[in-house]
């Protein structure tokens, strides 16, 4: 992609509940192939799970997070995410790739992406090292059990955590 001929835009699409620095991580990475970013925190997940965070608090804390990248919006959208990426015009979907289980998931929703409208690219960026195998999911479950969170997510999402769970 080159970012001298285009202002290439890429949409981070996910449930962000809460942003992890495994996040913030792949969000930086892109800052390198594209010219912006716009973190998309979606209302429907095609995983079902129960969230911890409503909608305008991940996004506030997204927000947080990104304060100081001016090349980085975050949104929430509802309905498909193809819809949302045509309407504003993105050329590519960033997904974070961890490990080998992440992989089929990805591929089914990259391929059904793809026909709901092919105009658009799915690229998979692998997280540093120290986040290959960090989920929201676990966060969630190691801060509900009083686990320290400190060194996988930024400190207004660890105050976030305590206050949501009454610490
Ligand atoms: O962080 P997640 O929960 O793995 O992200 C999944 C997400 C939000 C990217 C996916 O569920 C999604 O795109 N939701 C929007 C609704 C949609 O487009 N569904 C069809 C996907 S093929």
């Amino acid at each position: 992609m080159s970012s001298s001929s285009r202002d290439v835009l890429a949409v981070y699409p996910g449930s962000f509940d809460p942003v992890t620095l495994g996040h913030e991580d792949i969000a930086r990475r892109t800052l390198r192939l594209a010219d912006r970013l716009l973190v998309a925190v979606a209302e429907t997940s095609t995983q079902s799970r129960n969230p911890l965070f409503t909608v305008p608090e991940r996004l506030a804390l997204l927000r947080e997070v990104f304060s100081g990248e001016d090349r980085v919006e975050c949104v929430s959208f509802s309905g498909l995410l193809m819809g949302f990426a045509r309407e504003r015009g993105a050329h590519c979907i960033i997904r974070g790739l961890r490990a080998v289980s992440d992989f089929e998931y990805e591929f089914q929703m990259a391929q059904m992406n793809r026909e709901l409208w092919s105009e658009v690219e799915t690229v998979f960026l692998t997280p540093d090292a120290p986040y290959a195998f960090l989920s929201a999911s676990l966060v969630r479950e190691v801060a509900f059990l009083g686990g320290d969170v400190s060194s996988f997510v930024s400190p207004v999402v660890k105050r976030a955590l305590a206050r949501k769970l009454g610490r």
